[in-house]
Order: C-alpha cells, then sequence, then structure tokens
C-alpha cells in the first residue's frame, strides 16, 4: 500500500478554535450572572464507540465555553445529536426527535439545535434538513467537528441554519478538549476512517479513508489516563488490524499492542473493531503474551455462506473465518468471542443462512450483535436483488437470537462457583443497591459490596447466572 502523506490540522487552526471557545465561556459567564442559573447542554449519542468518542470531545468543547450537562430537552439551551447512518432505523429515529423539537423551540426560541455525525455526511440528508427542519441552527459533519466551536458562535448570532460539511478523505485532528463519560475506563482511538468497503456499509463513505494517529500520540494519551487513574483503555478504529498501513515508521498493531501493555500501571486493555481479513499470526501471540489484554476478541463474521462473504466484498471465506478462531482458542485460554451477524443480505437464501446458523453452532460465540440487513443508499449492495421476503428474514433473524440465546447460556453457565476479577464500574442502573462491573472476559457481573470497591479490581465468586449477566458475592479477603 503507498504511504499517503497524512495531514494533521496545524496547531494554529486549533488555536483559533480555542479562542472562540474563550469568547463563548465569556459570554456564556455574562448570562450566568445576568439570568443567576446555568447554561446547559444536552448531547445525544447513536452509533458506535467512535460516535461516543466524538460525543466526548463535543462535551469537552462545551464544557470549557462553561456549559454543564442535562439530560432533560426542557431545561437545555443547547441540543445535539450526534447521529449514525449505518442502517436505516437509527436515521428515522434522528428525524423523529427532530422533528419533536420544533414545538420545543417555537416555546423557547434561544434553543439551539445541532446535529453532527455520521448522517450528515451525506449530500441527501441535508438537503431533507435544509428543506424540511428549518428549526435546526447547526449542521456539520464527522470531518468538520473540531470547528464546532466555529459553528456555534455563527449560529448564536445568525438566524439561518449554519452548515459546515466537508466531503474529504478525511485528516488527523489532536488535540481537542475532552470530558469523558467515566473515571474508570476511557476510549481511545487509534485511526480513523475505513478502507474496505464492504458492499452493504455506509462507513467508508461517511468516515473517509483509515488513517492512523502516530503511536507516541497515542500512548501519552493513554499514560496521562492511567495516571488520572482510569484502570481500562478500549482501542478504537474501524479496522484496527489495518493499523500503522498508512505511517511512515514501520509499525503495525500487534506493535502498538506491546507498546500499551507496557504503559506503567495501565490494568486492562481491549480493542474493537478486528477485520477477519488482517488478523495475523502476530497478533494472536501478541495478545497471548501481553498480561493487559484481556481474554476477548470481538471478531465480525457478518454471514457464514462463501457465496455471501464474496456478495459482501468480505475477502475471507467461512473455512478462514473458522481457521483463525481455532487460532485464537487455542492461543488464548477462557477467550470471550463475540461477533456481528447481519441476517438477510440481498441474494441470501435459506441454504446460505443455515451456513451462518453452522458458524454459530461451531464457534459457541459469549455473545451477538444480529442485524437485519438495511439498504444504504450510494453502497453497491443497495442495488443487489433479494431472494427472501421480509417475513422470512424476520423469521431467520428470530431463530438465529433463539440459538444464540441458548449458546450465551450455556458459555455463561461455565462460570458457575468460580472466582472472576472485576473491575468494578459502579451501580448498577437497575439496582441502586448493587455494584457492577465486567470481567477480563466481558462479562456483566452484579454483587454487593461498597462504594471504595468502585474503580477497583476485585474477586468475586460467581453464584447465579443469566443470558445476559452474572452474580456472585466478593470473596473474602477483598471485603
Ligand atoms: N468496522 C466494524 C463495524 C462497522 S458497523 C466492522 O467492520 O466490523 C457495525 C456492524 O453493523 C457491522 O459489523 C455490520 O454487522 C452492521 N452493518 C453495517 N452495515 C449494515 C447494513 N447496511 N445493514 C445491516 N447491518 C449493517
Ligand atoms: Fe463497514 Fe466493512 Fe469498514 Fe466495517 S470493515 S466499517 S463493515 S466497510
Ligand atoms: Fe454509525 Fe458512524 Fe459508527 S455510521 S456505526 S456512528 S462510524
Amino acid at each position: 500500500m503507498s504511504k499517503r502523506e497524512k495531514i494533521i490540522i496545524p496547531a494554529d487552526e486549533i488555536n483559533k478554535q480555542k479562542e472562540i471557545i474563550n469568547r463563548i465561556k465569556q459570554r456564556n459567564d455574562f448570562d450566568i450572572q445576568r439570568s443567576g442559573r446555568n447554561k446547559l447542554a444536552m448531547i445525544v449519542t447513536y452509533g458506535c464507540q467512535q460516535n461516543e468518542n466524538d460525543s466526548e470531545r463535543l462535551r469537552g468543547m462545551l464544557r470549557d465555553m462553561g456549559y454543564h450537562f442535562t439530560e432533560d430537552k426542557e431545561e437545555a439551551d443547547l441540543i445535539l445529536y450526534n447521529t449514525c447512518c449505518v442502517r436505516e432505523n437509527a436515521e428515522l429515529k434522528v428525524f423523529g426527535n427532530i422533528g419533536a423539537l420544533k414545538h420545543l423551540k417555537t416555546r423557547k426560541p434561544h434553543l439551539l439545535i445541532g446535529i453532527c455525525g455520521c448522517m450528515m455526511q451525506q449530500e441527501h440528508i441535508v438537503k431533507q434538513i435544509k428543506k424540511k427542519y428549518k428549526h435546526v441552527d447547526m449542521v456539520f459533519g464527522t470531518h468538520t467537528l473540531y470547528r464546532f466551536p466555529e459553528v456555534l458562535e455563527k449560529a448564536m448570532n445568525e438566524t439561518y441554519t449554519v452548515i459546515d460539511i466537508l466531503n474529504t478523505d478525511g485528516y488527523i485532528v489532536e488535540d481537542i478538549p475532552i470530558h469523558r463519560e467515566g473515571s474508570v475506563k476511557a476510549w481511545v482511538s487509534i485511526m480513523y476512517g475505513c478502507n474496505n468497503f464492504c458492499s452493504y456499509c455506509i462507513v467508508p463513505y461517511v468516515r473517509g479513508r483509515e488513517r492512523s494517529r502516530n503511536p507516541k500520540d497515542i500512548i501519552d494519551e493513554i499514560t496521562q489516563l492511567v495516571s488520572e487513574g482510569y484502570k481500562e483503555i478500549t482501542l478504537l478504529g474501524q479496522n484496527v488490524n489495518s493499523y500503522g498501513k498508512d505511517l511512515n515508521e514501520e509499525i503495525d498493531f500487534a506493535d502498538l499492542l506491546k507498546m500499551v501493555n507496557d504503559v506503567s500501571g495501565i490494568k486492562r486493555i481491549r480493542f474493537m473493531t478486528s477485520h477477519p481479513k488482517d488478523i495475523s499470526d502476530k497478533l494472536i501471540k501478541a495478545m497471548s503474551e501481553c498480561e493487559n489484554v484481556c481474554e476477548q476478541l470481538h471478531l465480525p463474521f457478518q454471514a457464514g455462506s462463501n457465496k455471501v462473504l464474496d456478495m459482501m466484498n468480505r475477502k475471507y471465506t467461512k473455512e478462514k473465518y473458522l481457521e483463525i478462531i481455532s487460532k485464537v482458542k487455542a492461543a488464548i485460554p477462557g477467550v470471550a468471542l463475540t461477533s456481528d451477524v447481519i441476517v438477510g443480505f440481498p441474494g441470501e437464501t435459506n441454504e446460505d443462512f443455515e451456513e451462518t446458523l453452522d458458524v454459530i453452532r461451531q464457534v459457541e460465540f459469549d455473545s451477538l450483535f444480529t442485524f437485519i440487513y438495511s439498504p444504504r443508499k450510494g453502497t453497491p449492495a443497495e442495488k443487489m436483488e433479494d431472494v427472501l421476503s421480509k417475513e422470512e428474514k424476520q423469521a431467520n433473524f428470530q431463530k438465529l437470537l433463539d440459538i444464540q440465546n441458548e449458546i450465551s447460556l450455556k458459555k455463561n453457565q461455565q462460570y458457575m462457583g468460580r472466582i472472576v476479577e472485576v473491575l468494578v464500574e459502579g451501580y448498577s442502573k437497575n439496582n441502586p443497591e448493587v455494584l457492577t462491573g465486567r470481567t477480563r472476559t466481558g462479562k456483566i457481573v452484579n454483587f454487593v459490596g461498597n462504594e471504595k470497591m468502585i474503580g477497583t479490581l476485585i474477586n468475586v465468586r460467581i453464584n447465579e447466572v443469566q443470558t445476559w449477566s452474572l452474580a456472585g458475592q466478593v470473596v473474602e479477603e477483598d471485603l
């Protein structure tokens, strides 16, 4: 692969945005003094961890502008939707929510409404918003996230919809302020974009080409996070296995994993997502040797039929996938495996679908993310023809869920009576009396404990097993 000149946004462009952040802060401070009430922002995030990580950047910029945060749109001064377009239902939800804000905007004319993220990188969507959703004040895309302060300042001064979309392969932006979701686990993007163009997928069109951050920037960020007390780091990218291919220095994902493993004080490392075509023996070896890399792998296979895999442009076969899984299982005892599966891809027959079930039965994944195929505008699969009806696809989808639920429960039953290391994340949302955390293999564990345990690693003996979670008791010596 030829090395592209990597475009890094120059520091003075970022400084310009920081100056605007300060100007907005002065303006907000003035308003707060006058009104005696805080300025409140609300961010709603759809889609994958990449979007969650982007929202943390938006939150960082907003915090520096003097905003506090709310989850109640009635009291918000600013509402931002960070959108996803990977499937149609994600887009429909956004349109529904934006439409519903029209009345709120009429009642509270000072309210500012913004939409950003992947959905905005599609021309037909932006056109639709301009035409039908005139109460929206700001629209910006994935490549212009760092210019949000500039967009917001304009929107504060003007009455028209401020639009900032860039159609580019993308670039790297370092040093945007960040306000993270929690204090125990953190996401760190190691690369952006995707070059794979799976025939059903919109991501390469809205996130640009693969570009890797410099290893030094990544390690500096992680070192800083660990010094702040973060215990677990998840390395993010659409296809982390191709990390480094566009860099001038000789480095691949396995090398990076080893460097992260050596960061002093780091307890747990995870990464997502991996593409089967790029998983190397070197990476499997690195995973098994690095003591802080968790025994967990998310490896989407999408479909079991070689015909469908070929139509999807996935560049591996069912046999190759199963071979990788055997190697991973052999090298990493007790590894938890998860995957993404698409049901009802155009051209998929019931016989093809049986191949998907065959993979699921052979591998025995701990859990699956399952999707019914959704045609995406501008992708090659959009033009391909269906063999199965909607009802047949739905029936196959249900069959797959039923089989997987049985397998997930069976996998969890293997934990019964075992002592596992849990990184405690906080109180359970469903039951505030109970603490919750995860095993190294990513299993949710609920248990009774005390507040001091939050953010620490403790041992729990599992005494209750369900399909989606485990429960247990803290082992005596940790009490
Ligand atoms: N880069 C990651 C994840 C991409 S999106 C990867 O390659 O695995 C997450 C998942 O959404 C995909 O793995 C796929 O299973 C699903 N997906 C993507 N496009 C889709 C579509 N058009 N219809 C249904 N599911 C889709
Ligand atoms: Fe989409 Fe395929 Fe890229 Fe994943 S690897 S983001 S599924 S194109
Ligand atoms: Fe969705 Fe964009 Fe992620 S389309 S899945 S939010 S990269």
